[in-house]
Order: structure tokens, then C-alpha cells, then sequence
């Protein structure tokens, strides 16, 4: 049987250093938010097996909200176009409000969900991402907590995904190449051409190598 692991070139962060750093953050951030009620607004979709680990290494009172922002789609590359797809059901006016965001590449997305939730009012607003990728930023956001610093290579698992598949893997890993290739040649279109023949490149020596 073919699974998800077999599309993984390298395991970055296991499921174990996952778990442990998580429940120091979540410690950290009960202390933070002691005597308060922070609202952990969680970024649909790739934040959720993080914000649901997270809070429940809070043993403090907390409240619990979503917001969907439009992501990469297929491509691995962040287009900076920000929409946003699910809003808040509650007021944040004179709350504090902790963004709970799985990965931060370029930091456009945060930086305008920073700005977004800003101007509503909020008493505080602090940010925690599991993942934060060491790339030249193109949004300058201040980032209170962070899990892991990560190299600038594509990831999925623990909820970050490929294509909306791979978010259910327990760890981070890379993707074999050759799957962003095959998938690149399935789409059939111009945006994915350059992409597609780098990673044809090294998917072909990868099809060899095995
Ligand atoms: P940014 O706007 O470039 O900072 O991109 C942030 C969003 O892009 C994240 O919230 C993720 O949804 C997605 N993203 C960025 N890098 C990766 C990755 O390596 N794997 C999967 N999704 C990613
Ligand atoms: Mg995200």
C-alpha cells in the first residue's frame, strides 16, 4: 500500500520534537495570559493541528476562533494576494487576541491579517507560528513566539499541506520533488512551467535514484 510517507524526501521535525515544543509554548503562553482571556485566533486551514495541541497545553481560560484567508491554492509559491474567507464570530474590541498561524514564509498573510484584526480594536495582539521560515521577509511582522526556524524549503504535514493533501501526516517534512513535478505537469499551466522544470530536473534524477 502507497501512503503519504512515501512522497517524503526528509523528515524535518518529528512528531515527538513537535509535541514537546508545543507544550512549551502553550506553558509559556498560559503564564503570559495569566489573570486574561485571550481569544487564539486560529488561520484555517494549515494552523489546526497546532492551535488544537496548543491550547490544550493552556490550562488556563481561553476562547477559541477561526479565520480562513485565501492560501497558495496549488502552487508552492506565496502570491501576496490575500483575501480573506471566513471572518471572526465575535468582537476582539479591548480583547487580547493571540493569531495562532502554522507557517510564515514571506509574512504578506500575517502582516495583512495583522492589520485586519488591528484595526478592530484589540487590547493586545501577539502572534505565535509553529513554523518560521528563514527567507528575506517581505513583510517585516513581529513574531512573539515561535516554534521552529525552518530553511526556505517547501514543508508539509501537521497541517500544512501540498495540493490540500498531506496536512494529516503527525511530523514536518520535505516533498520528494518529483511530486511537485507530477502535479505541476497534471495542471497544465503557464504559472507552474518554471516551477515545473526545475523540479523536472531533480524529480528525474530522484525517479533514477530510487
Ligand atoms: P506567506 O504569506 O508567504 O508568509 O505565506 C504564509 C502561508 O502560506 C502559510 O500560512 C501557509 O498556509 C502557506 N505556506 C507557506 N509556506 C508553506 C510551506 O512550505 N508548505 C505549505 N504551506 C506553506
Ligand atoms: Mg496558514
Amino acid at each position: 500500500m502507497s501512503t503519504l510517507d512515501d512522497d517524503i524526501q526528509e523528515i524535518l521535525i518529528d512528531a515527538q520534537s513537535i509535541q514537546e515544543r508545543v507544550n512549551q509554548l502553550g506553558q509559556r503562553l498560559a503564564r503570559l495570559y495569566e489573570g486574561q482571556v485571550p481569544i487564539l485566533v486560529g488561520v484555517l486551514k494549515g494552523a489546526t493541528p497546532f492551535l488544537v495541541d496548543l491550547m490544550r497545553a493552556m490550562a488556563t481560560p481561553l476562547q477559541v476562533e477561526f479565520m480562513a484567508v485565501s492560501s497558495y491554492g496549488r502552487s508552492t509559491k506565496s502570491s501576496g494576494v490575500v483575501r480573506i474567507l471566513m471572518d471572526l464570530s465575535v468582537s476582539i474590541e479591548g480583547r487580547d487576541v493571540l493569531i495562532v498561524e502554522d507557517i510564515v514564509d514571506t509574512g504578506l498573510t500575517l502582516e495583512y491579517l495583522r492589520t485586519y484584526l488591528l484595526n478592530q480594536g484589540p487590547r493586545s495582539l501577539r502572534i505565535v507560528t509553529l513554523l518560521d521560515k528563514v527567507v528575506p521577509k517581505k513583510a517585516d511582522v513581529p513574531l512573539d513566539l515561535v516554534g521552529f526556524r525552518i530553511p526556505n524549503e517547501f514543508v508539509v504535514g501537521y497541517g500544512l499541506d501540498y495540493g490540500e493533501r498531506y496536512r494529516n501526516l503527525p511530523y514536518v517534512g520535505i516533498l520528494k520533488s518529483y511530486v511537485i513535478a507530477e502535479e505541476a505537469i497534471a495542471q497544465h499551466n503557464v504559472a507552474a512551467s518554471s516551477m515545473m522544470e526545475q523540479s523536472l530536473e531533480e524529480g528525474t534524477k530522484e525517479l533514477y535514484d530510487r
